[in-house]
């Protein structure tokens, strides 16, 4: 998969390679996700209000994939970049601008954060679009869920199938819906103080059938980490009791065996779904934690690289007092591009999805054989 564009250029884009053919996919699947993408409540993210409508540029034919890589693009509409020219020389403490600069010099794009910006979310989404239908070919689902912003968290269990038909029900995409009223006051509360908040996105994929995966440095847990902390903002990742299991016994982060209707399974689920590398069975649960954003009205001090001298910043235009709302589509979409990549090296998804539906009517034309 390659990722390409920037927040102020012409458009965002991905190219996937290897996705298999044979797969239905129509541009409403891919919109569905982008769409979750913008949380319905204005002011809990950023003013701008792209609309991200999705192009396919290849890889259909007649509504189902070719096998071929598969490009998406949404093009970039509602952008001001005016707000940047201040920032050219002053680095936004928090941002990737110092470090950006140090490595690429002037040429770097820095109109709304460049190829830094939130809006890299977007060919992500669109990728893991795909993956999820594609996961979804061998019952697998991934859906997520707000569990912390700031200080307030979610301290019940939830059952799945509550986090499947709440979480997308309210801005904060808090499964819990106390808890996303709660949620929501704190960014509100934050956001006019002038300054920002984090939280943590937990994201369950259920239906990975066991063995996906490998024992080193590709292991899924690996894999999961890296692709979710390409994610912009990520600054934590943890599966299953992840940093909890160093706090505990090891007679109480085994997950015991049992067999359940002539299947493997686990009475607890403190892996997470994956040990030595591997998936087993079990849903596998990953916590992502993003950081405040870091462009905030507040005054912050910083430095003019130009003159080498001390100054403040304030950082005005339009930017998210809390990324994870936005992040929740993401965050799913990480996890399902690693599985489906799993999926297919350990060969659980084929390369070609059955026949195309005409080869069947090629089929009937066929002349009869006389009996
Ligand atoms: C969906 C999304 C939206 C974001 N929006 C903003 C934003 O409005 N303002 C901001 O300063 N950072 C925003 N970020 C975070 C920056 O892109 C990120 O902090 C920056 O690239 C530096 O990278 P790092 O935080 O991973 O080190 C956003 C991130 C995501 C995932």
């Amino acid at each position: 998969m390659t990722v390409f564009g920037e927040s102020h250029g012409p458009a965002v884009a991905v190219v996937i390679d290897g996705c298999p053919a044979g797969l239905q996919l129509a541009i409403e699947d891919i919109q569905v996700e982008l769409d979750r993408r913008m949380p319905p409540d204005p002011n809990l993210t950023s003013a701008r209000r792209e609309k991200d409508e999705v192009q396919i540029l290849s890889g259909i034919f007649e509504g189902f994939t070719t096998g071929a890589p598969v490009a998406i693009l949404a093009m970039n509409r509602d952008v001001r970049s005016q707000d940047y020219e201040k920032l050219k020389f002053v680095a936004r403490p928090g941002h990737a601008d110092y470090p950006t600069r140090i490595k690429f010099g002037s040429f770097n794009d820095l109109r709304g954060g460049g190829r830094a910006s939130g809006r890299m979310t977007v060919p992500i989404t669109m990728a893991g679009a795909i993956a999820k239908k594609l996961l979804r070919t061998i019952g697998v689902e991934v859906f997520a869920h707000t569990v912390q912003i700031h200080t307030v968290k979610v301290d019940r269990y939830l059952p799945s199938e509550t986090i499947k038909r709440n979480a997308y029900s309210n801005s904060v995409r808090c499964a819990d819906q106390e808890t996303a009223e709660k949620m929501k006051e704190a960014i509100m509360k934050t956001r006019g103080e002038g300054d920002s908040l984090g939280g943590v996105v937990e994201c369950i994929a259920e239906g990975v059938p066991p063995g996906v995966g490998e024992p080193f440095f590709d292991s899924l847990d690996a894999d999961l980490a890296k692709v979710t902390f390409s994610i912009p903002a990520v600054k934590g990742f943890e599966v299953g009791l992840g940093f909890q299991a160093s706090a505990v016994k090891g007679s109480e982060n085994n997950d015991s065996y049992t067999v359940r209707e002539g299947r493997v399974e686990t009475l607890t689920n403190n892996a997470g779904g994956i040990l030595g590398g591997l998936s087993n069975g079990m849903p596998v649960v990953v916590r992502v934690a993003f950081k405040p954003p870091s462009s905030i009205p507040k005054e912050q001090k910083t430095v003019n690289l130009r003159e080498m001298k001390d100054t403040t910043v304030q950082v005005t235009g339009r930017h998210d007092p809390c990324i994870v709302p936005k992040a929740v589509p993401v965050v799913e979409a990480a996890v399902a591009i690693v599985l489906i990549d799993h999926c297919l090296r350990t060969g659980k998804i084929p390369r070609v999805l059955g026949r195309k539906p005409v080869d069947e009517v090629s089929e009937r034309a066929k002349p009869q054989q006389p009996h």
